[in-house]
């Protein structure tokens, strides 16, 4: 039986951080084997915010590096940068036919980007979502591991999609977001303020490339309060974050004990410390984390290596990607002889 398709990408804007890890790369790596795997670094899509490229060179093989570290095995993925494909640039250009203004300026992340940046309103950050889609319908993947905040771009990839395919004929299979849980994952920062992500709030931001000092820094520093106030409590949600980043790193008896000193605990009869919660969190972080630092590391400093990997995986994506436009442009008749 054929593998069903999967794609993903990372924007080069920054370093790595726990929520890439978590809502996307760890993922990418469960995935690897059973399905057929496309991941590349969206350089395009970093230009609608960050139009200094003094960076991206760094940042882009930083992406690279760090998703090998993670646990991408190259041979087995197409492992690819986003420019080095330029069959992507055309479908996006047939898709932005079949998006339509209205639609493209309700969508959340156009909103929050345009209040961030009011004196850049470029149409690449307007037509941001037309270009996922492209990315993920070049290669008619199905599955997109993605975290909880690109929901709302999956469900527009959707939509092109069924346009396309009711305007021209059935050409391209409907993405979906995809988790291994039930739901989507958002990793929230560590002081409690909206989402982690790459260049906002870095002192409340865990990132793969952080040591362990920093790490223990800044999750000690991070958000709690004076403890519940009834047993079984319902948690805040910046106490949550701290409980979910646990259990993804720490052992599951461990968990355990701050879930019961939570559940135990009333206001005047507090059994959970918060403090000695974080230190083993710290600690526990801080051991997960090292590993991927130093690999990510390793590979940066190895050129060749990574040439060798971008040009495969530019192989690998191109092949596929040139198979799914010759399909698409005969279904709209762009063939003339
Ligand atoms: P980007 O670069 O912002 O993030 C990369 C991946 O990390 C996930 N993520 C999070 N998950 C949980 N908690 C968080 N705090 C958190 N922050 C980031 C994101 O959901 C994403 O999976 N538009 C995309 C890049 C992209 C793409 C695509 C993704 C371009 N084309 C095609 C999938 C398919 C983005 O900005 O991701």
């Amino acid at each position: 039986m054929e593998k069903e398709i999967v794609l993903s990408g990372i924007r080069p804007t920054g370093f790595l951080h726990l929520g890439n890890y978590f809502g996307a790369l760890r993922n990418y790596v469960r995935m690897q084997d059973a399905f057929n795997c496309y991941f590349f670094v969206a350089d395009w899509h970093s230009l609608t915010t960050h139009p200094d490229t003094t960076e991206l060179r760094n940042s882009v093989l930083r992406v690279i590096a760090e998703n090998i570290a993670c646990g991408l095995d190259p041979d087995k993925v197409a492992l690819y940068i986003q420019s080095d494909v330029p069959e992507i640039a055309e479908l996006y250009l047939y898709l932005n036919m079949l998006a339509y203004k209205g639609e493209l300026e309700k969508t959340v992340t156009f909103k929050e980007k345009l209040r961030r940046q009011p004196d850049n309103a470029n149409a690449g950050l307007l037509t941001y979502p037309v270009l996922q889609a492209a990315d993920i319908l070049i290669h008619r993947a199905v599955k997109v591991p993605v975290g909880k905040d690109q929901e709302q771009h999956l469900e527009m990839a959707r939509n092109f999609a069924e346009r396309f395919n009711y305007r021209y004929g059935n050409v391209l299979p409907l993405p979906h977001a995809f988790n291994y849980g039930d739901n989507l994952v958002k990793i929230m920062s560590l002081d409690g303020s909206g989402k982690m992500s790459k260049s906002e709030n870095q002192l409340a931001t865990l990132y793969l490339a952080d040591d362990g000092d920093s790490i223990r820094k800044k999750i000690m520093k991070a958000k709690t309060d004076q403890g519940p106030s009834e047993p079984n409590g319902v948690k805040p949600d910046y106490i949550e974050n701290l409980f979910t980043l646990m259990s993804l790193v720490s052992a599951p008896g461990t968990v355990q004990k701050f879930e019961d000193d939570f559940n135990a605990s009333s206001a005047g009869n507090c059994i959970i410390r918060y403090g000695d919660m974080k230190k083993q969190l710290a600690e526990d972080m801080a051991a997960f984390i090292q590993p991927i630092r130093e690999k990510a590391a390793d590979i940066q400093n190895n050129k060749l290596l990574l040439d060798r990997i971008i040009r495969q995986g530019a192989d690998k994506a191109r092949a596929s990607a040139s198979e799914t436009l010759k399909l698409v442009r005969s279904a709209i008749g762009i063939k003339y002889m």
